[in-house]
């Protein structure tokens, strides 16, 4: 019963899309890694168990990185002045091909945990490169964390340099077969695998129609990314004739929810008929609003999605995006949600931090099942959050604390971090 205890503080969490739920010097309870709820005074059959009182200090639940590079993350902030295509080749596919050596997968993933850890992230899905033991050893890495994640070995076999291109179809889905076997043999508790065919461009049809057979055998889930950027949707036409849109391309081998989840990372040039069927299939949006303006790929309509009824997280894109600071993603959406109403007469309303603050937690969250809330029932995720660095003679309401911390997304703030009901920092 270590996993059963209280946090005492200054709690705050989404109650809906649009209104927070706040309970000043209240109790949160987690009771075998589940949260039993907020309080204002401990209840009665809660008294004698162990309590953490972390005084005038904010109590949130963790945040989730919808999409994320694991290997991209020594790299980033480097090379951003190139669109997606210019970038893939000049940066991210030299760096990935640095990862078929272990030794070195090693010693970069030791570096992106050691920060996705003091951050306020709680899980991610990320994903690897096309190596499976490089791959394998960052599960093995995560899993010592604590941190939950869905973790991809990167399939691609087509249109990239031959230092990182799978041989064949076949041979890049006997890999990852033999991987998820491994994965599964090995009984992670908080790591799980998922299918991770790099984006269309990368990936031959051949290599499609196995990776949904892979799918089905092993009930996975897929990642992958969407109309990113203007070239490449033009690229992927190409490369499909036939397909009705980008997405299409994806759905023709399953791939594209419906039985089973799947997370398209960006989704900025969406056709209707590509929305209708993400609806349709239930797929998750990762919206990645620093990546988006960093790689000039555009500002996807969040609010038309809302609208519409998808799910959605959001994701750094990590080194598309320069920093893992989900704060900072939250500011970023709502940023680009304003320079969309303000340039385009006709878009809708922009996000508001109560909305972008749900798509972090409740939002993201949901892809790992009950995750982002404090709602009783939920895994007991939780950030604590010290402001006192951030001086001001005027008084501030729990809120307001909450918008300046977002704001100023600075990791230092991080006092504590419970994932699952573990004391991970
Ligand atoms: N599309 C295919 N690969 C990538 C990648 O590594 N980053 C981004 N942002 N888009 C991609
Ligand atoms: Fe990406």
């Amino acid at each position: 019963m270590e996993k059963t205890f209280a946090l005492k503080g200054n709690i705050i969490y989404s109650r809906t899309m649009k209104q927070f739920a706040v309970c000043e010097n209240g109790w949160l309870v987690c009771e075998d890694g589940i949260c039993r709820g907020v309080f204002p005074e401990l209840p009665e059959k809660y008294r004698g168990i162990p309590v953490t009182d972390y005084g005038d200090r904010l109590i949130i639940p963790g945040l989730t990185d919808l999409h994320v590079h694991a290997p991209q993350y020594t790299f980033r902030s480097v090379g951003l002045d190139s669109e997606l295509i210019e970038w893939l080749n000049a940066h991210a596919f030299p760096e990935e091909s640095r990862f078929a050596d272990p030794e070195y997968a090693e010693k970069a993933y030791r570096i992106f945990l050691d920060d996705l850890l003091k951050s306020t992230t709680t899980r991610v899905v990320t994903f690897g490169t096309l190596h499976a033991e490089s791959t394998f050893r960052l599960m093995e890495l995560l899993e010592e964390t604590g941190i939950r994640a869905y973790v991809g070995k990167v399939n691609m076999d087509r249109n990239c340099p031959p230092t990182l291109c799978e041989e064949s179809a076949e041979r890049s889905a006997a890999d990852t077969e033999a991987w998820i076997r491994r994965c599964l043999d090995r009984h992670f508790e908080n790591v799980r695998p998922i299918l991770t065919p790099r984006f269309i461009p990368s990936c031959s049809d051949k290599l499609m129609e196995l990776l949904s057979i892979l799918r089905k055998r092993y009930d996975l889930p897929v990642q992958s990314h969407l109309s990113e950027n203007p070239l490449e949707i033009e690229w992927v036409k190409q490369l499909c004739p036939g397909t009705r849109f980008y997405g299409d391309a994806y759905d023709r081998f399953g791939l594209f929810g419906g039985d089973g989840p799947a997370i398209m990372a960006h989704c900025v040039h969406c056709p209707d008929g590509e929305i209708d069927l993400m609806k349709e299939r239930g797929v998750f949006v990762a919206h990645c609003p620093q990546s988006n303006t960093a790689l000039a790929s555009g500002i996807a309509p969040v609010r038309r999605y809302l609208d519409r009824g998808l799910k959605i997280g959001l994701g750094s894109d990590v080194a598309g995006g320069f920093t893992l600071s989900m704060f900072r993603m939250i500011v970023d959406a709502i940023q680009c949600s304003k320079l969309l109403w303000r340039l385009d007469a006709d878009s809708p309303a922009p996000l508001s931090f109560e909305e972008t603050f749900f798509l972090a937690t409740v939002g993201g969250g949901s892809f790992f099942g009950k995750a982002g809330s404090f709602e009783p029932g939920y895994e007991f995720d939780a950030v604590v959050l010290d402001d006192t660095s951030l001086a001001h003679p005027q008084p501030f309401t729990v809120k307001e604390r909450l918008e300046r911390l977002v704001y100023l997304s600075d990791d230092r703030n991080v006092a504590a971090k419970y994932i699952a009901g573990r004391k991970v920092l």
